[in-house]
């Protein structure tokens, strides 16, 4: 499961050859769709380029190699992909020498990855999620004068490939994949399909990672994993994500540690008291309840129920009252009543969520969830979806105001993309927060007195110090 040391050897030996094929001024770019799990992937994509002697570039018009890191989660994801794969065609009339490289999970699906073959000629290279660290392998080929390369594995449990080179987008954020895969099959879910089994990374490449970056002045550490809460179920010794928080918090340095997603089945007590106890990590949860009916939930095959999941969050506000709490809802599930969605709402209701992140149901070929009975028209799940935003609206900005008149410490991101003369940047509880500063600031702590709280957004004045 663990890739061995010399294969990827193996690799970096394809990338110095890269790098004296290709030769001088060479571009890469990397777009990137999907989760956080998928941008953790491009940034080794992005490192491996930068070995192979490319530079990187947000351009795509001068890029030399493009690489799409695709998303299998909702349709949306797999068209908006497949039509910017389409657009780079007319790149390679300009740049006949422009290769053109697909990966990540829309990609690991044998229908997409034929319709690629036979529909999308000028596409060069198409591998598959398991196939990351053979990346420089497969283009050294492609460049060598190999036809067009399909790698892909289908039925791969997933591997662990450590000491790839990194090409991290910022300079203060970090991303750290904890685990790959998922072995919780929801129904409605391709990711299980895409990503392989569950697999945890050793404890100390983590934490020899984690350092690294807290020794760089990193600020912001954020976990990765589909269900980070199964983390280490794997190892051979007794370590918990609990235990692999603990040990990260005991790193030196003034960083904050964010972690997604957890699944509520496997969400302890102990990581509970965990947060509530280690000042490093941030006062975020984001806990995916994907609707509030037993019924639906059990059709889901969530493995937990709304008292569950009540119970919970009553334990989290018991040991950090003002935690900030987001979730993941899908609307117009196959068989969903009425009721049914209102429950969803009840449990918005009751938990008053800061944020969610919701999706129309999109059937997935393959998922256990695509050939039930009972899909709901696109009106009927339109319907519910906006009746639920129009919910939370209201409730994201009674939890905003709670903010008005007090202060609150902001990682400073960047200049605000709507209003230049204002930075942006998010506190512990992951709120946005925009106010005028010097970008002195950027990729530092700031702290920020409220003034004014919108629906998805604070806004406040940069106090002294
Ligand atoms: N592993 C995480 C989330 C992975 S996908 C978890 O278990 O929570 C992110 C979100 O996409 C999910 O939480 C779910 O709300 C949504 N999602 C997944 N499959 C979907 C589908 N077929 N249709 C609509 N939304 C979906
Ligand atoms: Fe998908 Fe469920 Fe796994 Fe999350 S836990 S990735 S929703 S199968
Ligand atoms: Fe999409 Fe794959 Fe992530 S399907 S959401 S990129 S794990």
């Amino acid at each position: 499961m663990r890739i061995d040391a010399h294969e990827i050897d193996r690799q970096y030996v394809c990338m110095s050859q890269i790098k004296s094929i290709i030769g001088e001024g060479k571009k890469a770019y990397i777009l990137t769709f999907g989760c956080q799990q998928n941008e953790a992937d491009s940034e080794r994509f992005g490192g491996m380029a930068e070995e192979m002697g490319y530079g990187i570039t947000h351009e795509i018009e001068e890029a030399d190699l493009i690489v799409i890191n695709t998303c299998a989660i909702r349709e949306h994801a797999e068209k908006k992909a497949l039509s910017i794969t389409g657009q780079c065609k007319h790149l390679k009339t300009k740049n006949p020498s422009l290769v053109i490289a697909m990966c990540g999970c829309m990609v690991t699906q044998e229908h997409r990855a034929e319709a690629i073959k036979h529909s999308y000629p000028y596409v060069d290279i198409v591998f598959d999620t398991s196939m990351v660290y053979r990346f420089p392998e497969i283009l050294l080929a492609r460049l060598s004068g190999a036809k067009r390369q399909f790698m892909l594995d289908t039925g791969c449990e997933g591997h662990i490939a450590e000491g790839l080179p990194v090409h991290r987008e910022s300079s203060f954020k970090a991303w750290v994949s904890i685990m790959y895969g998922c072995n919780n099959f929801c129904t409605y879910c391709i990711v299980p399909y895409v990503r392989g089994r569950e697999r945890s990374r050793k404890k100390e490449d983590i934490l020899k990672e984690v350092k690294e970056l807290a020794d760089a002045g990193y600020k912001e550490i954020t976990l990765l994993g589909q269900n980070v809460n199964s983390y280490g179920k794997d190892l051979d010794e007794e370590y918990d994500f609990a235990d692999l928080l603990t040990d990260i918090c005991k790193i030196e340095g003034d960083f904050i540690v964010r972690f997604m997603t957890s699944h509520p089945k496997d969400a302890t007590h102990k990581l509970i008291d965990t947060m509530a106890r280690e000042p490093k990590i941030a006062k975020h949860f984001h806990l995916p309840l994907q609707a509030g009916n037993d019924r639906v939930l059990k059709k889901m095959n969530r493995h937990y129920d709304k008292a569950r999941y009540l119970s919970l969050v009553d334990y989290m506000r018991e040991k950090m009252p003002d935690i900030g709490l987001t979730t993941d809802i899908i609307v117009g599930f196959p068989t969903e009543t009425e009721e049914e969605f209102e429950d969803t709402l009840d449990v918005l209701s009751r938990v008053g969520f800061d944020n969610i992140y919701s999706f129309i149901y999109s059937a997935r070929k393959g998922t256990p969830a695509y050939s039930m009975e009972g899909h709901i028209p696109y009106e009927v799940q339109s319907a519910r979806f906006t009746r639920m935003l129009e919910l939370q609206s209201e409730i994201s900005v009674n939890r905003n105001r709670d903010y008005e008149g007090k202060p609150t410490r902001v990682l400073v991101e960047g200049r605000s993309k709507t209003d230049e003369s204002k930075l942006t940047g998010r506190n512990e509880k992951n709120r946005l927060v925009h106010f005028e500063g010097p970008d002195s600031l950027i990729g530092q702590f700031a702290n920020v007195m409220i003034t004014k709280a919108e629906t998805y957004a604070l806004f406040g004045e940069l106090m002294e110090g």
